[in-house]
């Protein structure tokens, strides 16, 4: 019979084992090397052991689920949010029903159990446990050269055939335009960010809560990648930003746009920031920027900023515990706020 309870410090050697097993030797390596970050130094988890339960046979370790404690608003309130991230089960033990015992211990344990960009397993566990399923995040995508249409499945001359077609309609989305407001790179998030936030939540139906100390953790702090942040200002006043990276994909450079906040009703200001962007993206030689955005407001700048909306994958699922919400409020998640930047997508 199996016992799950919490991590302890002595743990760590027989899950980095099982990790290793069950999704490989990068991914274990890669997770080895965000470990201390991403579960010690989450500022929501200030002095205490990591939010990771395990599943015990005895001496042995068969199974665990790693979460990313936040804090969540939920119109208007605050409640404990946690993302479920690296859930596992030794391969032998699968399908018998502890990744469930594992799912029910976290949501439990939490005031909303939340899952972004699943596997297909762990996808179907959340649906055969009738979690909300909340939809695919939307993806966006804003091509600046003709290479940014090529497919890595299309042979070369497909390839080039759609390139030349479409480039008079990526030199139009892709021209660059005059600057509306001041944006400025940060190394990093001041308290006036959490100041920032708090002015904004209310008009999120949810969103983690984006203060100093998180957007710190998450994007100065990060082992694993480097990324750059703009701020936008207004009046002297710091009232948005974007975060971003360059990296290579094997058909072109990419630019991801990984977190962004503005007020949703301050279009100028968020049009700002993806011009700065588009100007960035530019001057490391991208081939195209992609982006996820949840939110209804956000979507339609990006949409008028020249991003086009493609097929998205990154799977949200959500179960709010701590406060009533109805079935509405999942089915209607235009005042969502996600990002790639939420749970651990980023990696
Ligand atoms: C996801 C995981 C933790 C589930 O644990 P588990 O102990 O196998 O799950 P349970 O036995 O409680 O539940 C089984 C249900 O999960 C889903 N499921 C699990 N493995 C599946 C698979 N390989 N294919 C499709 N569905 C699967 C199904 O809904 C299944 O129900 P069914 O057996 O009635 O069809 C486990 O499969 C695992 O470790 N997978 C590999 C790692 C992984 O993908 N982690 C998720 C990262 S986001």
């Amino acid at each position: 019979m199996s016992q799950i309870d919490r991590y302890r410090p002595d743990d760590r050697r027989a899950v980095e084992a099982l990790y290793r097993r069950v999704f490989g030797n990068d991914a274990a390596e890669a997770s080895r090397l965000r470990w201390e970050w991403q579960y010690r130094r989450n500022p929501n988890n200030a002095g205490q052991e990591p939010e990771i339960w395990i599943a015990r046979e005895g001496r042995a370790i068969v199974g665990q689920y790693a979460t990313m404690p936040v804090r969540l608003s939920v119109r208007g309130g605050e409640i404990q949010g946690s993302w479920g991230m690296d859930v596992m089960v030794a391969p032998e033990r699968q399908r018998q029903g502890l990744g469930e015992q594992l799912f029910r211990m976290w949501d439990r344990n939490v005031g909303a159990s939340l899952g972004l960009g699943l596997s297909d397993s762990s996808y179907r566990l959340f649906q055969k446990l009738r979690w909300p399923d909340v939809g695919p995040v939307p993806c966006l995508v804003k091509p600046l050269t003709r290479r940014a249409l090529r497919r890595p499945n299309w042979p070369q001359p497909v390839n080039r055939l759609v390139s030349a077609l479409t480039l008079p309609i990526v030199r139009i989305v892709a021209r660059t335009r005059p600057m509306a407001a001041e944006v400025v790179t940060i190394q990093r998030f001041d308290e006036s960010f959490t100041a920032l936030w708090e002015e904004l939540a209310p008009k999120f139906a949810f969103a983690v809560r984006r203060d100093a100390a998180y957007l710190n953790w998450k994007y100065v702090g990060a082992p694993h990648v480097r990324y750059s942040i703009a701020a936008l200002r207004r009046d002297a006043r710091n009232v948005g930003y974007a975060v971003y990276r360059h990296l290579h994909e094997p058909r072109g450079r990419v630019t991801l746009i990984v977190d962004f906040l503005a007020d949703p009703a301050d279009e100028a200001g968020l049009r700002a920031l993806l011009h700065w962007v588009d100007r960035e993206a530019r001057q490391a030689d991208s081939d195209k920027i992609r982006t996820f955005a949840m939110h209804g407001a956000f979507r339609r700048v990006f949409r008028k900023s020249g991003y086009f909306q493609v097929k998205s994958t990154m799977e949200l699922v959500a179960k709010v515990n701590q406060v009533e919400v109805d079935r509405a409020f999942y089915e209607k998640p235009e005042e969502w706020h996600v990002t790639l930047g939420d749970s651990d997508q980023d990696r």
